[in-house]
């Protein structure tokens, strides 16, 4: 009968669906108008960098996504844990930032940018979504960017 083959083709639809929305990678982050890009000894009182393009780069430069930050400085990137494996990005991603610390702050270099390996937080369970959460482990500055 047509009613009994239908089921496990809705049941699999279903479990794919479900597999794609259950998990999320969530990169995010502030950048700060400073020499390294990261807080300074003022603390909270550092001031932080707007509109500065952030770039997630893996392997040998591939810009596998982007954000740009806000106001308060602060960014965030969200990925597919099916098509980005946590241990590849942890292990071979890096954030970018190319846009030149003197666009928020004309002391600071007009070349180069800031760079920043991955570091995993932990995993939260907001409702069903199961969410990955990375930040910067600290940026650096760099005087030639590829
Ligand atoms: C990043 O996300 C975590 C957890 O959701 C949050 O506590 C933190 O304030 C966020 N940081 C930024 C800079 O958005
Ligand atoms: C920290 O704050 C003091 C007082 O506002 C200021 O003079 C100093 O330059 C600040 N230091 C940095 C590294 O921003
Ligand atoms: C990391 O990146 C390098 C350079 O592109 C590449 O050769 C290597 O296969 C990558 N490793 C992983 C685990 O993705
Ligand atoms: C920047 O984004 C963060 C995280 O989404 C948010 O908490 C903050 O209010 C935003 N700031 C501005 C000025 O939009």
């Amino acid at each position: 009968m047509a009613v009994a083959t239908m089921a496990p083709a809705i049941a699999e639809a279903q479990q794919g669906l479900l597999g794609d929305l259950l998990g999320l990678i969530s990169i995010n982050g502030t950048v700060f108008c400073t020499v390294n890009g990261n807080i300074g000894v003022n603390g909270t009182a550092t001031p932080v960098f707007p509109n500065a393009k952030v770039q997630l780069q893996c392997g040998a430069g591939n810009v596998v996504a982007s954000a740009t930050t806000n106001g308060s400085g602060q960014f965030s990137i969200a990925l597919n844990p099916l098509l980005n494996l946590l241990s590849t990005l942890l292990s071979n991603c890096s954030l970018v930032v190319k846009t030149p610390l003197s666009t928020c702050n004309a002391n600071l270099p007009s070349v180069g940018g800031l760079i920043s390996s991955l570091k995993f937080v932990q995993t939260t369970l907001v409702g069903l979504l199961n969410i990955a959460e990375i930040i910067p482990a600290s940026f650096q500055f760099l005087p030639v960017l590829n």
